[in-house]
């Protein structure tokens, strides 16, 4: 794995070399200097909340603790990683630089933040400076170009082989910490419980997630971001739904699945349904196929479940005309993933910016570009039953070509989402997660 992982970084590095050399170019830019960040401070406390290093940070080096260090690239030259390494007895510093990437680096280790920052160009030599704003770095004004920052988000959409090999990890981690969930719920868990089995399978603490976990039982599932955790388990194990994910040296996972309690026959076979609809939208993740039109594919494919397991009575056509769909799948398809779980340049019309707008009625999608080899994107169809938005639909002329008491049976088991991170190719799509279950 090392082996290979080192020619892979060795071949990533000269891409993301080159395009931060275009993007400099390009905007008359001398250097490229980037911030690992600090961690923020809570208000009127002496504790700091989670680090998470810049993404432009992480998409030059596995280094994910590294707070208060800098990447400068100056075209031509070796890229410098200045290394803030305290000397502090109080925390464990970060540990000296070491790996198959270190030969690429000029490393200057300091033990200050402001050591560090002395370190930098200075601003009469015309750096893009990429830095968060909060916490202030003193000494430094971050500039954050947004002519370098569109170009360089515009290239994070084609990933390099290197980043697929920390994606695919992700994804193994990920479905290995589903693999537990799902036990704790068959075993009767509460929330909290599986939501530590999980944590236990995957190996990592919280603030270690890509995203805060999401793990509903029974009608939680109906709670889009449900990130609440019930300490006690509910009497009756009707359903789940756990979107949660993990990270693999900066790069994330996104997955939901979800499971019927035993003896739940219709619910499975609803789960059936939802779940040959998201493979065939997984299996159009190709190069020209354009996202926001398989977002509204999938809305008549959903429109044909809702049908054929007797919610509506209406054709596909008309249920997505009239936003009964939309009741039932309120949120996008997916979106593009990587570095950060809702990645950059969903909406980019090119290297120069711009911004292609979503379909009209559709205001969730978080992603409008045609797909094309080398991006990721989550393929995350569901079907909720959501009182507030069915409520709105039963008060509206559709509302009478909807049944309402097959609606009120399901309302106990909240909802349904299937979640896979998949690689458009030049052929087949790779799918991230179902190659990662299916090698547990
Ligand atoms: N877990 C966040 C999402 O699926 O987009
Ligand atoms: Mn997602
Ligand atoms: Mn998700």
């Amino acid at each position: 794995m090392i082996d290979r992982l080192s020619s892979l970084y060795l071949h990533h590095l000269a891409v993301v070399r080159e395009r931060a050399d275009r993007a400099l170019a390009a905007t008359e830019h001398e250097h490229l200097v980037i911030a690992a960040g600090l961690p923020p401070r809570k208000f009127l406390d002496d504790q700091d909340y989670p680090f998470v290093a810049s993404p432009h940070f992480r998409h030059w080096l596995p280094l994910t603790d590294a707070p208060g260090s800098w990447i400068v690239h100056t075209p031509g030259q070796r890229p410098r990683l200045v290394f803030l390494q305290p000397r502090d007895y109080w925390h464990v510093v970060p540990e000296a630089p070491r790996g198959y990437w270190v030969e690429h680096f000029d490393i200057t280790v300091v033990r200050t933040v402001e050591e560090a920052v002395a370190q930098l160009p200075a601003p009469s030599s015309r750096p893009a400076v990429i830095a968060p704003t909060q916490p202030a770095l003193a000494g430094v004004e971050p500039n954050n170009p947004q002519d370098v920052l569109d170009y360089l988000h515009w290239h994070r959409s084609y990933k390099t082989p290197y980043e697929l090999a920390w994606m695919r990890e992700a994804s193994r981690i990920g479905a290995r910490a589903h693999r537990a969930a799902e036990q704790a719920f068959r075993a009767g868990a509460s929330e909290l419980g599986i939501h530590q089995a999980y944590l236990a399978a995957a190996g990592v603490i919280d603030a270690e997630l890509p995203y805060a976990s999401i793990v509903a039982l029974n009608q939680h599932g109906a709670v889009l971001h449900y990130t609440h955790f019930d300490r006690t388990a509910p009497d009756y194990h009707r359903s789940f739904l756990i979107d949660a994910g993990a990270n693999a040296t900066g790069y994330a996972s996104d997955i939901t699945r979800t499971y019927a309690g035993h003896g739940e026959d219709e619910f499975q076979s609803l789960v059936d349904s939802v779940e040959a609809a998201q493979l065939s939208f997984a299996a159009k993740v190709r190069a020209g196929q354009s996202y926001p039109e398989l977002h509204i594919h999938a809305h008549h494919v959903l429109a044909g479940v809702l049908r054929e397991h007797g919610f509506i009575r209406m054709d596909a056509e008309s249920a997505v005309e009239t936003g009964v769909t939309a009741a039932f799948f309120p949120h996008g398809l997916g979106h593009p993933i990587g570095l950060q779980v809702h990645d950059v340049a969903g909406f980019q019309r090119g290297e120069r910016g711009g911004s292609i707008p979503r379909p009209a009625g559709h205001p969730y999608l978080r992603m409008t570009r045609n797909l094309e080899p080398g991006m990721v994107v989550t393929i995350e169809p569901g079907l909720y039953f959501i009182d507030m938005l069915l409520e709105e639909l039963r008060g509206r002329p559709a509302g009478k070509d909807v049944d309402w008491n097959r609606v009120e049976a399901f309302k106990p088991y909240g909802g349904i989402r299937i979640e896979d991170d998949v690689v458009c190719t030049d052929a087949e799509p790779e799918n991230l997660t179902r190659d990662a279950f299916a090698q547990l």
